[in-house]
């Protein structure tokens, strides 16, 4: 078979079940094309695409800008490595330390890489900087997180599947629950090692959880009170998806950046990936001041690709898109759509218990146990509805569409979900 043939649904799946690792459990849908809102698969059938791969695509399917800003760079320059500079990076660089507040970024280009710079970054302040004695530093986790799959950051999941066979693992980390501020208060207290809190503002993977209002400025202080280090994994909830620039930020009302409001704090350091290319090229970014960062000196960390003028210029023009769309007004108001008829649906539904979530980073949760396929079901009808979403754990649905969503589209969407959640009623 020629590579370029046009391959049926049924052709896609069963190559990728012979030839790729069996590493994720993807929806028997195979998609070709997306625009905005929008996806389409092999057939030609049109869905709203309901996860925007992860989070990634908050700009929308192929943005135009950002398509433009890739190709333009493409066509003059895409790699370099670091070992010489760029005419894109240093301009890059300077953008987004403006756009989120910080003195310095270092470029990576997926999540997990990023979190495990953050880390490293973390480290290599408690010794340099805080004292710790060198091997003895401790980074506090949340039970249930989710930062990515490398063999560090699996060591400190709770995710049995995720680790199960793994080992040995790496060691450095002390979990306390979710959401729980004496929790972390007691292991600060209790522990002079502590170098870093690592945490996602809603933990989205686990399932769209998200804490108290007050937790993570609670949070904040008692880290400052400490010396240690507040770590934002912001990689699925950051750029405009939770309704403000970042999740860390509260509910500010601002275009660019966000207002100072009881609830904003700044991060030590904040890891972003994902959408900060608008799902168009892998960009990941970890952004500290100055004190922080410049523990960091060559040879010490890095990445071929991190930093290449293709992913700055992609980044820019994404990052542009979500202040010129006004894209975290638009997640605030319509997820408030959102919550309030799925949650009137839900009053008095067998199906489903709970809708849960800020901006547009929303979940429903099935009313089944966590091993049932139900959510996995309902997923499926959906799609046959026209509608992608998927389970994130056991019976929990994600629904994170694309923030450049209109009401209307919005509606639509609201329509086939309860009309889809109708069939499994009993
Ligand atoms: C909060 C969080 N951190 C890190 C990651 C890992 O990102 P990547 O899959 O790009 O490695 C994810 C991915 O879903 C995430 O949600």
């Amino acid at each position: 078979m020629h590579v370029l043939e046009k391959l049926s649904s049924a052709e896609a799946i069963s190559l990728e079940e012979k030839f790729g690792a069996h590493n994720y459990h993807p929806l028997p849908v195979v998609l070709s094309r997306g625009e905005g809102v929008y996806v389409w698969d092999v057939e030609g059938k049109k869905y709203y695409d309901f996860l925007s791969a992860y989070s990634a695509v908050n700009q929308g399917h192929c943005h135009p800008k950002i398509i433009n800003a890739l190709i333009e760079q493409a066509q003059k320059l895409t790699l370099t490595s670091r070992a010489f500079y760029n005419d894109k990076l240093g301009v890059y660089e300077k953008f987004i330390t403006d756009y989120f507040g910080f003195d310095k970024v270092l470029p990576m280009n997926t999540g997990a890489e990023a979190v495990e710079t953050a880390l490293k970054i973390c480290r290599k302040w408690a010794y340099e900087k805080k004292g710790i004695a060198e091997n003895f530093a401790q980074i506090i986790v949340c039970d249930g997180n989710f930062h990515g799959r490398t063999t560090t950051i699996i060591s400190f999941s709770n995710d049995a599947n995720a680790r199960k066979n793994f080992g040995p693992y790496t060691e450095g980390f002390i979990q306390i629950p979710y959401d729980d501020v004496e929790a972390l208060e007691k292991v600060l207290e209790t522990s002079k090692n502590i170098a870093g809190f690592l945490v996602e503002p809603i933990q989205g993977e686990a399932g769209v959880y998200v804490p108290s209002e007050e937790f993570l400025a609670k949070a904040k202080a008692l880290c400052e009170k400490h010396n240690v280090l507040f770590i934002a994994d912001e990689v699925q909830t950051g750029i405009a998806r939770t309704g403000s620039l970042l999740a860390v930020c509260g509910n500010c009302t601002c275009e660019n950046k966000c207002e100072k409001q009881a609830s904003y704090i700044t991060p030590d350091i904040l890891i972003l990936g994902k959408a900060v290319s608008g799902g168009v090229y892998p960009v990941s970014a970890v952004l500290a001041n100055d004190e922080i960062m410049n523990v960091i000196k060559p040879g010490q960390h890095g990445s071929t690709f991190g930093g290449n003028p293709l992913a700055a210029a992609v980044a820019m023009a994404a990052l542009e898109v979500v202040n010129d769309e006004k894209l975290a007004q638009n997640a605030r108001r319509l997820g408030k759509i959102f919550r309030e008829k799925i949650g009137a649906y839900i009053q008095n539904s067998t199906i489903a218990t709970l809708v849960r979530g800020k901006g547009l980073l929303n979940a429903i949760v099935i009313n089944d146990t966590e091993d049932s396929d139900t959510a996995w079901n309902i997923c499926m009808k959906l799609a046959e509805n026209g509608l992608l979403a998927k389970p994130t754990h056991g019976n929990i649905i994600r629904f994170a569409p694309p923030l450049v969503m209109n009401e209307t589209q919005l509606n639509e969407c609201i329509s086939i979900i309860i009309n889809t959640l109708k069939e499994f009623e009993n």
